[in-house]
C-alpha cells in the first residue's frame, strides 16, 4: 500500500492550529490571563434573531410526521437556491439560475473538494501571501502552483502578464489575509485573461458583505464575461456568523465549458456521490438571514464589525505602521515595526500585550515581516487590544 506522498510536502500543522497551540502553551504558562483573539476569523456576534427562529421551527417541523425531512437534495433545497439567487440580484444585479447554486457545509470545503473535477497536471496560481487552503489543497494532489507576489507596490492585488501559463487561477478578494480588494477593471483584466486562455478563475468571495466601495464588486459576475470562465464560492460564515452552524455556497455557471463538459454537471456528480447536503433546519436559518429582516439584522452585524476595523486603522495609522485592508474587509495586514519577522512580533504581541495575531509568514513568503488582525472581536476588547498594543509600542 502507498501512502499520498504529497502530504510530506505540506507543513505538518495547518496554521491556525499552530497559532492556537502557540496560545494554549501560554495560557498553560500562566504568563497571561486576559488574552484578546484576533488571530483567526472567528465570529462573535450571536446569530440573528431570524436565523434563530427559522432554526427553532426547522427542528419543530422535524418533530412531526408532516414535516420531517430525511435525506435533503444533495445541491441544496430549492428555497435556498432560489433564495440565494434573489439575494443575488438584489444586492449585485447578478443574475443566476438556481440549478448552478450548488449549498454546501461551507466554502473551505468547496474550496478544496472543487479540485476532484480537475486533472493534476494543472497549473495553478496563487497570489502570495494567499489563504493556505488553496495552497495546501493543491500540493495534496501533486499539481504545480504559480506564486504571484502581492506587496505595497502592487497595492497586494496581482495582476495577470503575458507570460503567466495557469489553468487554475485561485482569486479571494476581499483578499484574505491582506483584505485589499479589486476593482471591477482590475477583475475585467482577470476574466479576459481566463477566457483568452481557456484558464478557470476559482473565485473566493466569502468577504463581499464587506463591501463598502462602489467599484469593488461583489461578485464576479458583475463582471462581463465571467460566466465561461469563473466559480464563485461564497459563506455564510462571515456574512451571518454562521462558523459554528456551518453553510456556505459554490456557483458553478451553466457556461462554464471545458473540453466539451459544464463543469457544472461534474460537480453535481461529484456532490451526489460525495456529499448528503447541508441539514434541514441550517438551510432554512440560511434562508433566513438573506429574508428581510435576518438581512436587516445581518448588515448591523457586519456593521458592528466595521466599527472596530475603523478602530483599529486609526491605531496603525497613529502608530504609523503601515496596513492595508480594513475598509472592504474584516482583515488588517499590518507591517511588522522595527523590521520584526512575523512570528517575532506574534509572540511580542502575545507576551506583552496578550494579543494574538495571525504571524503572516503563514500565508507565504511574502507574508513575511506582516501580521494579520481581525475586526471580528468585541467593541470593548478591540479598544482593550488596541491601548494594549499602543502602550507596548511607547515603551
Ligand atoms: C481565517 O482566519 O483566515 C479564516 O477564518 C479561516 C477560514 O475561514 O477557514
Amino acid at each position: 500500500m502507498q501512502i499520498n506522498k504529497h502530504y510530506q510536502d505540506i507543513e505538518e500543522t495547518y496554521l491556525f492550529s499552530e497559532v492556537a497551540e502557540r496560545v494554549r502553551k501560554f495560557l498553560a504558562s500562566g504568563a497571561g490571563t486576559s488574552v484578546i483573539k484576533m488571530g483567526i476569523g472567528d465570529v462573535t456576534r450571536p446569530i440573528c434573531h431570524a436565523a434563530v427562529e427559522a432554526l427553532k421551527s426547522a427542528a419543530e417541523e422535524m418533530g412531526t410526521e408532516e414535516g420531517f425531512h430525511g435525506y435533503g437534495p444533495e445541491q441544496g433545497y430549492e428555497f435556498l437556491r432560489d433564495e440565494i439567487a434573489f439575494y443575488y440580484e438584489r444586492t449585485s444585479g447578478v443574475k443566476l439560475f438556481a440549478d448552478e447554486i450548488f449549498v454546501s457545509d461551507g466554502a473551505k470545503s468547496d474550496l478544496g473538494n472543487i479540485l476532484d473535477i480537475f486533472g493534476n497536471d494543472n497549473v495553478v496560481a496563487v497570489t502570495d501571501p494567499v489563504y493556505p487552503v488553496y495552497v495546501d489543497t493543491n500540493v495534496m494532489a501533486g499539481r504545480k502552483i504559480i506564486k504571484l507576489q502581492a506587496n505595497f507596490e502592487n497595492g497586494f492585488l496581482p495582476m495577470p502578464s503575458e507570460d503567466l501559463e495557469a489553468d487554475i487561477i485561485y482569486l479571494c478578494s476581499p483578499n484574505n489575509p491582506t483584505g485589499a480588494a479589486y476593482t471591477k477593471a482590475q477583475l475585467q483584466e482577470w476574466v479576459d485573461f481566463a477566457n483568452s486562455r481557456g484558464s478557470v478563475i476559482l473565485f473566493d468571495a466569502a468577504y463581499e458583505s464587506f463591501i463598502s466601495d462602489e467599484d469593488v464588486p461583489r461578485s464576479i459576475y458583475q463582471i462581463e464575461g465571467a460566466r465561461s470562465c469563473a466559480i464563485e464560492f461564497c459563506s455564510f460564515s462571515k456574512t451571518a456568523g454562521f462558523t459554528g452552524l456551518r453553510c456556505g455556497y459554490t456557483i458553478v455557471p451553466a457556461g462554464l465549458v471545458r473540453d466539451g463538459v459544464q463543469l457544472r454537471k461534474m460537480w453535481l456528480r461529484r456532490q451526489t456521490t460525495k456529499f448528503n447536503g447541508v441539514s434541514y433546519p441550517i438551510q432554512r436559518a440560511a434562508q433566513a438571514c438573506l429574508r428581510e429582516q435576518g438581512h436587516a439584522e445581518i448588515l448591523e452585524n457586519i456593521a458592528y464589525y466595521k466599527e472596530n476595523a475603523k478602530v483599529m486603522a486609526e491605531t496603525f495609522e497613529e502608530l504609523g505602521w503601515p496596513y492595508t485592508g480594513g475598509k472592504n474587509s474584516p482583515y488588517l495586514w499590518v507591517k511588522c515595526p522595527y523590521d520584526m519577522k512575523s512570528w517575532e512580533f506574534f509572540d511580542v504581541l502575545l507576551q506583552k500585550a496578550n494579543v494574538v495575531s495571525t504571524p503572516g509568514s503563514g500565508f507565504g513568503e511574502c507574508g513575511e515581516g506582516y501580521v494579520r488582525f481581525t475586526a471580528f472581536n468585541t467593541h470593548e476588547n478591540t479598544i482593550e487590544a488596541m491601548k494594549r498594543i499602543r502602550e507596548i509600542d511607547s515603551k
